[in-house]
């Protein structure tokens, strides 16, 4: 659902834990000391006031190399001073990484266990200038709604993490251990098992009819890439403006207007439509979930509209336009589900017939491949175990796509969840003006994390409830 970042350098906050046994021996042990979340009203006030804080600090990156450093380190000092035991304890090794990047390592007592991976950023991108009702660094609380730039993309995730860590800190005796994040892990041999990063939330009142809201897992990504295509404007004479520009106009309006394939049905979006047709009333329930039979007919509404079209095959737009005296040059970002880079060029290239054309992949990203969601994907069935209990009242837990630039070759399963409750008018706020998380979501984040954290601290397979057909 986001798009951080066309580039990759986020200043990440990286927290691992132990997955499968965090220091506490045997599951008696295990049971007799698990941590209830319930927090007293004077740590939820600490909490919000915590979050405040961490939006008031701009560490906004400007581009891939250019950040705010100053705010980058005030960020810094700002953890250390709320949350001084996640800092000082020899529970949780801490490592600063690239100057401004941290890394929290929290391992158990069996290291032979593979750990997990919980991933958020707390750099964020320039702020709309103009249009807000509440200063975008100011934290402000009005109706029950934290307000401001990074309230929902990230710095809620990082502060949720940590305020974790810290609550639990207090009660857990961990060992330590030497590990690091994503090219570090990776050059010392590390498989986790999974990571847990922001994306999907609990969608509720996005789909007319559908009586509850429902959680999502994203366990896909979209592909995307930019491509340029340029031409040396002596083949078409006489010279420019106007031919020139005329070409570009021409290609660019081919390749928008030329449907690629639609993917609907090699995706997982089938999956989620199958499980919300429990939720939905007649007809779309007996449609949605006798695919094998309706799938071209719903392939077909879904290409009608362009929001759904998005869901089920590969979007291009023209970004940027030049036409020169020499060159003339156009580049296209393309996105979409099951967006090959190689398959897109190739499929580019065909429209575009014409060899005189040059073409330039300027960055790309392939769609990851589907993270398990079966019953022995460990990562998934925590993530719905967790939902299940601390979220009961929103009984469809679906798998699910998303989009979002980041790649890692550490795990199989990445799964994007942020345990957010959101309402579309909220979600439209994610990246615009007014960006702000309620109290209520921000509170049921910490309490979520402080419960996955601990479940996962379990010798035990879990045990699905998924729906059967
Ligand atoms: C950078 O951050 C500091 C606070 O840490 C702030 O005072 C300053 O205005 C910021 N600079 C820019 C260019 O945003
Ligand atoms: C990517 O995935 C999401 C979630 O399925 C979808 O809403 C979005 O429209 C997709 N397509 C593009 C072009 O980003
Ligand atoms: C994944 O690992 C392979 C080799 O193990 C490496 O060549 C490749 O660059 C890695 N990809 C990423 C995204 O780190
Ligand atoms: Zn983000």
């Amino acid at each position: 659902m986001f798009a951080c970042w066309p580039w990759r350098l986020w200043l990440l906050l990286l927290f691992a834990t132990d997955c499968r046994s965090m220091g506490l021996r045997s599951q008696e042990h295990q049971r007799a000391s698990r941590i209830p979340s319930q927090f007293s009203k004077e740590e939820r006030v600490a909490m919000k006031e915590t979050l405040k804080g961490a939006i008031q600090i701009p560490p906004v990156s400007f581009g891939p190399e250019e950040s705010n450093t100053t705010a980058l380190a005030e960020f810094g000092g700002y953890i250390y001073k709320v949350f001084p035991t996640v800092l000082s304890t020899s529970f949780n090794q801490h490592e600063v990484m690239g100057e401004y990047s941290h890394l929290f390592t929290v391992q158990g007592s069996d290291p032979s266990l593979q750990p997990c991976l919980l991933l958020a950023h707390f750099d964020v991108v320039p702020a709309p200038a103009e249009g807000w009702e509440v200063p975008p660094y100011s934290g402000l609380e009005c109706d029950g709604f934290v307000n401001g730039w990074g309230t929902l993309d990230d710095k809620n995730s990082v502060m949720a993490f940590l305020q974790d860590l810290e609550l639990l800190s207090f009660f857990i005796s961990l060992g330590h251990d030497e590990e690091k994040i994503s090219a570090l892990l990776q050059s010392r041999g590390i498989q986790l098992t999974f990571i847990v990063d922001e994306g999907s939330f609990i969608f509720d009142g996005f789909i007319p009819d559908l009586k509850n809201p429902f959680a999502m897992i994203a366990n896909s990504e979209n592909g995307s890439m930019n491509l340029m295509l340029s031409v040396e404007s002596s083949f078409y004479l006489p010279p420019p403006p106007l031919q020139t520009t005329s070409w570009g106009l021409c290609f660019s309006s081919r390749l928008e207007q030329t449907p690629l394939p639609n993917m609907f049905g090699s995706w997982t979006l089938t999956v989620t439509l199958e499980q919300l047709a429990y939720e939905l009333p007649f007809p779309a329930n007996i449609i949605l979930s006798n695919l094998w039979l309706f799938k071209p007919l719903v392939s077909r509404y879904l290409e009608r509209n362009y929001i759904t079209n998005a869901m089920v095959g590969t979007t291009t737009a023209l970004t940027m336009f030049n036409a020169g005296v020499k060159v003339t040059s156009l580049v296209l970002s393309i996105r979409g589900v099951g967006t090959v880079y190689s398959r897109q060029l190739f499929q580019h290239q065909r429209i575009v017939a014409d060899d005189r054309v040059q073409f330039h992949v300027l960055s790309a990203f392939d769609p990851l491949p589907i993270s398990p969601y079966d019953d022995k994907a460990l990562g998934y069935q925590l993530l719905r175990q967790t939902i299940q209990s601390v979220f009961p009242e929103f009984n469809t837990i679906t798998p699910g796509n998303d989009f979002i630039t980041d790649t890692t070759n550490l795990t199989t399963g990445i799964y994007r969840f942020s345990a957010i409750h959101l309402q579309p008018e909220v979600f439209r706020s994610i990246h615009g003006i007014h960006e702000k998380i309620s109290v209520q979501a921000y509170e049921n984040q910490v309490k979520f994390f402080f419960e996955l954290i601990q479940n996962a601290d379990t010798d035990k397979e879990p045990v699905s409830h998924q729906h059967k057909l």
